[in-house]
């Protein structure tokens, strides 16, 4: 199987990760694999900020568990009311993807990116999971100052990047087998 192939199907959603931060030039590649994404009519519209300050990311753990618990979502909920749950999973290094907010495809552009920087993490021996939870942060009126948003971008998700911890190590949900109708 070729190397791209292989980070693809071995790609799992890492939650327990060591203190120990990344590299710089990791966190450079893997971003730059985000950037090489595609996006509708090649508008390229998604911004990444990185975020490696501790108190900020518990900050936003506690700020948006205190909106999660008043969810009308049951599980939402429970998250935000769990003393165990956090939110950003204690990574090393969280990267906010932005979106500029006058483009016609904002979520699938920014998925694409996440889902490159995902693999690209894999490929480089780093764990990763992305957050949509984040959606609880973002609805803080404090949240694009905090995160430094620029004037015309949206914050749309999250991504937790670090080493997993090999004590803790979370085998990858199967998928399913019957997901293809072939029409020829
Ligand atoms: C749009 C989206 C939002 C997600 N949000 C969260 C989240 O807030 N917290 C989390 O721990 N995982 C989140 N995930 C990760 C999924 O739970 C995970 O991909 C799924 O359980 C399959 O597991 P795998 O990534 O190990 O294959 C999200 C995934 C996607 C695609």
């Amino acid at each position: 199987m070729n190397e791209v192939l292989k980070s693809i199907y071995e790609r799992k959603s890492v939650r327990r990760f060591l203190p120990d931060q990344l590299k710089d030039e990791d966190i450079l590649a893997i971003i730059e694999a985000g950037n090489q994404a595609p996006s509708g009519h090649n508008t390229q519209p998604v911004r990444f900020t990185i975020l490696q300050d501790a108190a900020l990311i518990d900050h936003i753990n506690d700020a948006a568990k205190e909106v999660m618990k008043d969810s009308e979502v049951d599980w939402i909920r429970k998250f935000g009311s769990s003393e165990r749950y956090h939110l950003l999973h204690k990574a090393p290094t969280v990267v906010i993807v932005s979106v500029r907010s006058d483009v016609y495809s904002p979520v699938a552009d920014a998925a694409a990116a996440v889902e490159n920087m995902l693999v690209a993490a894999h490929s480089l021996g780093i764990g990763s999971v992305w957050v949509g939870l984040i959606s609880a942060y973002f609805q803080l009126p404090e949240a694009n100052e905090k995160l430094q948003i620029r004037e015309g971008y949206k914050p749309l998700y999250a991504v937790c990047f670090g080493y997993e911890d090999p004590k803790k190590v979370l085998a990858k949900p199967s998928r399913q087998p019957d997901v293809f109708d072939w029409i020829r």
